[in-house]
């Protein structure tokens, strides 16, 4: 593991572990909301195996998942775009990916997901040389997953991922969880699995 990234990534474990605890004292623009750390070595170890050219992600607080990911593909020139609406929340990871080292691999788009992602699959469809996804992380507004889901697929090349974090927790989530893995099941060329890490991870991969 890099030892930039690793000293980051344990600063930000430090502040999540006191986010969980003092969670209602935290104004909620100031809340990471993270991963938690065997859901990023999870995903650390999935992008290992997978040595991914582009990883899509939607929701990037401070950083922290987008983090695991660079440290697995460091060296690769993989590209990672992350999308985030929050000003507060874009000052913050850009702090971390300077302290990380790895400002230059990742880049975040800053608005509202839905409107970014349509704006990217517009610029998508208009290219004739398509730069597909290889994998995609959803983590961002729970009610949004299955426009996510639909979007990032289109721009998701054969063999690729899909994954999605909060799928088990917290329960407070789970009318749409249950809405949006329907969808996902009903879902032909696609095959998922629920792995029981973390806060509960889908992961789907496109099959045709
Ligand atoms: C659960 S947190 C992401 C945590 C991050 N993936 C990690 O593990 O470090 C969700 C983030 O998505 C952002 N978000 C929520 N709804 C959004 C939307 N519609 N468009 C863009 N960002 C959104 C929030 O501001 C928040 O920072």
């Amino acid at each position: 593991m890099d030892k930039k990234i690793s000293r980051v990534l344990k600063r930000l474990e430090n502040k999540s572990n006191y986010e969980e605890k003092n969670f209602d004292r935290i104004p909620h623009d100031e809340r990471m909301l993270a991963i938690t750390k065997d859901t990023g070595i999870f995903y650390n170890t999935i992008l290992r195996m997978q040595k991914p050219k582009r990883i899509l992600e939607i929701g990037t607080s401070t950083g922290y998942s987008s983090l695991w990911f660079a440290d697995a593909v460091l060296g690769l020139k993989t590209e990672i775009l992350t999308i985030e609406q929050s000003q507060k929340k874009i000052d913050m990871a850009t702090r971390n990916f300077k302290s990380a080292g790895v400002s230059k691999i990742i880049q975040i788009k800053q608005g509202n997901a839905k409107d970014v992602l349509n704006q990217m699959l517009k610029e998508f469809r208009k290219n004739k040389s398509r730069k597909y996804f290889d994998f995609v992380f959803i983590d961002a507004d729970k009610e949004e997953y299955g426009f996510y889901f639909e979007a990032s697929l289109k721009m998701l090349k054969r063999g690729g991922i899909i994954a999605a974090d909060n799928i088990i927790y917290p329960k407070r989530f789970q009318t749409y969880i249950k809405k949006y893995m329907d969808y996902v099941y009903a879902k032909k060329n696609i095959q998922t699995s629920i792995i029981p890490i973390g806060n509960g991870q889908q992961i789907s991969i496109k099959i045709k």
